[in-house]
């Protein structure tokens, strides 16, 4: 049977708020080999971990993120919106780590810290006024952690994925070293062959266009890419990827996907 990736989407964002450190942990204890990321840029140039455009739905509050300084966004709180912010009878209290805004930088330090293998994919989203400047905001930090340049045993593997294919080339220019995903909600018609775009080997598609095109993993696989599949949260989606034989699941529920590989 395949034996796919694990990728923690948002963190373990099934059980406790996305994007959050505390998130990240649980999948790291739960084993993912992986974590997924979203990140935009603060007002003042900060790389954070957010997924919407709008503080809105994950945090108390209101308007752009990229509206805001760090400082901002740091007295805010990320977390309490979510049913998994609310400590079961006997857990441990909430600490910050559940409800602070969490910066790409203290995620690297929190996987470089680990101790053991973790992939990161990092995936660009953009407030069209910073134009390119998340890719090479992103690179830079990278660079600082010696993250740029991957060699094959770095414990640390940092990938960038877009849905935009020229944030996609961005990165190639800047860090030619660094691996990319383009991810695809619909299939162009220039994604035919299978051929992707600026040296990128890996496709991203998301789940719904895989049900829709169940031939689309093995035509991606032989055109010699690897496939990354999000969002894979039900265990028939897990069934139909696997058949598939992808290489990397994206999924909220890290612990559900290992334990259906025995892991
Ligand atoms: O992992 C790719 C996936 O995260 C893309 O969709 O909207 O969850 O960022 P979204
Ligand atoms: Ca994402």
């Amino acid at each position: 049977m395949a034996n796919p990736l694990v990728f923690a989407h948002r963190g373990s964002s099934y059980d406790l708020p996305e994007h959050t450190l505390a998130a990240y942990l649980r999948a790291l204890d739960e084993g993912a080999d992986g974590l997924e990321c979203d990140v935009r840029l603060t007002r003042d140039g900060h790389l954070v971990c957010v997924h919407d455009r709008r503080l809105d739905r994950t945090s108390n509050g209101r308007g752009l993120v990229s509206a805001r300084t760090l400082a901002e966004l740091e007295a805010l709180d990320f977390g309490s919106w979510h049913p998994g912010a609310v400590p079961a009878d006997g857990d441990e209290p909430l600490d910050e780590s559940h409800t602070r805004l969490l910066t790409l930088e203290r995620l690297l330090e929190a996987v470089l810290a680990a101790g053991r293998p973790v992939r990161l994919l990092v995936e660009t989203k953009h407030p069209t006024r910073y134009g390119r400047d998340v890719e090479r905001r992103l690179v830079t930090l990278l660079r600082r952690y010696g993250l740029a340049e991957p060699k094959p045993d770095d414990p640390v593997q940092v990938t960038v994925m877009s849905f935009a294919p020229v944030a996609v080339r961005r990165i190639r220019d800047l860090a030619p070293g660094l691996p990319t995903v383009l991810l695809l909600e619909a299939l162009p018609r220039w994604l035919r062959l299978g051929r992707l775009p600026f040296g990128t080997r890996i496709a991203g598609p998301g789940i719904a266009l895989v049900r829709a095109r169940p031939q689309l993993v093995p035509a991606l696989r032989a055109a010699g890419n690897q496939v990354y599949v999000w969002t894979v949260n039900e265990p028939e989606d897990l069934e139909l990827v696997l058949e598939a034989g992808v290489d990397g699941v994206i999924t909220d529920r890290p612990a559900r996907a290992l334990a259906r590989l025995g892991r």
